[in-house]
């Protein structure tokens, strides 16, 4: 049997998360990594990453702007480190070490990079296996703004230079540091004690750290990866509006693969989780936000947004409709410009039309408004009709009160509805009404000034000349 390695895969992983950073370039009023992609902070897309590894601990370092981060990520399974002047990133890192375990394996993520995938962190801890310190690089048509990666004439890693330190011929160099490292964490401490602040930015570099593991004979790698989008970074908002279109098509991409029809995949945004059952189609300009769950063969049309959702199976949601917080039965219609508010619970079948709005109300299997209604706080039972322009009036100034529209009852148009107020199953209420008090089932009731026509009435003339 060969002698025991000194094997690291067995040993604690603490993953370093480093978020301190002002962001200047940003030119914002908020911390860098609480701007959002895909509706989520930067930051909460590195942690989910972070966790997926299920390291032994995740720590994050903060500073800038550090109590909103923490109260917006207050959730999140992770040891807050705060780096109260941002000094540089080796600076940043030898806060969080004390930490982390005398024996972990430590890989060092950025707030600010949210594309990373999980694959890829592992292959860099495996590359850990058998050295000190293994560095993430790539390669980049136009590596300027990043650290070049120095190597000797037979290809082993040497050091890092700064762009802001290096020569003309260093720049020319294009393969780059991505930032993202793995070290053993009882030769990364002793590394960053030695880092100085004599360079162009006066900062203490992380990337410092490779030289002086050079210096020391450790065992060191350099990984270059083949698939460098996801080592993006979000510097300023062009960059950030660059990673939005990478995320929002890779999230069309996974809905398209899972049997959902995407009309064009640049013109769908998700801002949250989407489950989406097979043959869903959805059209151009949707904007998914929040939980959003569609069944089987859902139609959305386009210039639709949708926020926390339910929609049940073959509903269709036509053009322009907004919906929040509402549920929608099989086989129902919504839209054109219809409005759903929280607390809408359309059962199978119903019917919502255009400028029609819905806020807290159940409505039940089959009922129709169609046209220019308002149905708030409301209790509609099956088969109901609802004439056009008709409004519960849920509100007295104070308080909001109930409307109970019982089975089939049929509303007649541009009908105002006092509430609370009950009509009963099969009433019919004619056109015009104001109902103040309940509606006896199946008869007719109406409230309504009687009709009548002048017969000494006569159109007013213009007094001089054609009308113009
Ligand atoms: C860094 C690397 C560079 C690499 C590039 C990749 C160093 C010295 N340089 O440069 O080699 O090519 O990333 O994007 O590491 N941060 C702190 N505290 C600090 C300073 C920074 O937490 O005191 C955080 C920032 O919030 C950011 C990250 O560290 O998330 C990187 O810092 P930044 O100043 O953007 O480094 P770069 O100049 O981009
Ligand atoms: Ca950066």
């Amino acid at each position: 049997m060969e002698p025991m390695q000194d094997t690291q895969v067995n040993r604690p992983t603490t993953v370093i998360i480093l978020a301190a950073g002002q962001g200047t370039r940003m030119r914002s009023r908020h911390p860098k990594v609480l701007h959002p992609l895909g509706g989520r902070p930067l930051l909460a897309h590195v942690i989910d990453t972070a966790r997926a590894l299920a390291p032994d601990r995740i720590l994050v370092v903060h500073g800038h702007g550090g109590g909103a981060v923490r109260s917006a990520l207050a959730d999140a399974p992770v040891t807050w480190v705060e780096q109260r002047e941002q000094l540089g990133t080796g600076h940043a890192v030898a806060q969080a070490l004390p930490e982390a375990g005398p024996q972990d394996r430590i890989l060092v993520l950025y707030g600010d990079v949210p594309l990373v995938g999980v694959e890829a962190l592992k292959a860099l801890l495996d590359a850990l296996e058998g050295h000190d310190l293994a560095i993430q690089s790539m390669r980049l048509a136009d590596p300027a703004g990043y650290g070049r990666i120095l190597r000797d004439t037979a290809g082993r890693p040497l050091g890092i230079v700064e762009q802001k330190d290096a020569t003309a011929p260093q720049r020319a160099i294009d393969e780059v540091n991505t930032g993202f490292l793995a070290a053993r964490g009882e030769r990364l401490a002793p590394w960053l004690r030695q880092v100085d602040r004599n360079n162009a930015q006066g900062e203490y570099y992380l990337t410092d750290c490779l030289a002086l593991a050079v210096s020391e004979g450790a065992a060191v790698t350099a990984v270059m990866t083949g698939d460098p989008e996801q080592f993006m970074g979000v510097n300023d908002r062009v960059q950030l509006a660059r990673l939005e279109r990478i995320h929002q098509r890779r999230r069309a991409e996974d809905l398209m693969r899972a049997g959902v029809t995407v009309l064009d995949p640049a013109r769908l945004d998700i801002r949250g989780h989407v489950e989406a059952a097979r043959d869903v189609v959805l059209d151009v300009n949707v904007v998914l936000e929040g939980e959003v769950t569609l069944e089987e063969g859902v139609r959305v049309g386009p210039h639709c947004c949708l926020r926390d959702c339910h929609i049940g199976a073959d509903a269709v949601i036509q053009a322009h409709s907004v919906l929040e917080g509402a549920r929608v039965g099989p086989g129902a219609r919504i839209g054109p410009f219809a409005r759903l508010r929280p607390g809408a619970v359309l059962e199978a079948e119903v019917h919502v039309g255009n400028f029609v709005e819905v806020k807290q109300s159940r409505v039940g299997e089959g009922s129709k408004i169609n046209h220019l209604s308002y149905v708030g706080d409301a209790r509609v039972g099956r088969g109901v009709n609802i004439g056009a322009g008709t409004i519960t009036c849920n509100y007295d100034g104070a308080e909001k009160h109930l409307t109970v529209i019982d089975d089939r009852a049929f509303i007649g148009s541009n009908t105002a509805l006092v509430a609370p107020v009950t009509v009963g199953e099969d009433a019919t209420i004619g056109a015009g009404s104001v109902i103040r008090h309940d509606a006896p089932a199946g008869r007719l009731t109406l409230s309504r000034a009687g009709q009548q026509t002048r017969e000494d009435w006569q159109r007013p003339v213009k007094k001089t000349g054609p009308a113009d």
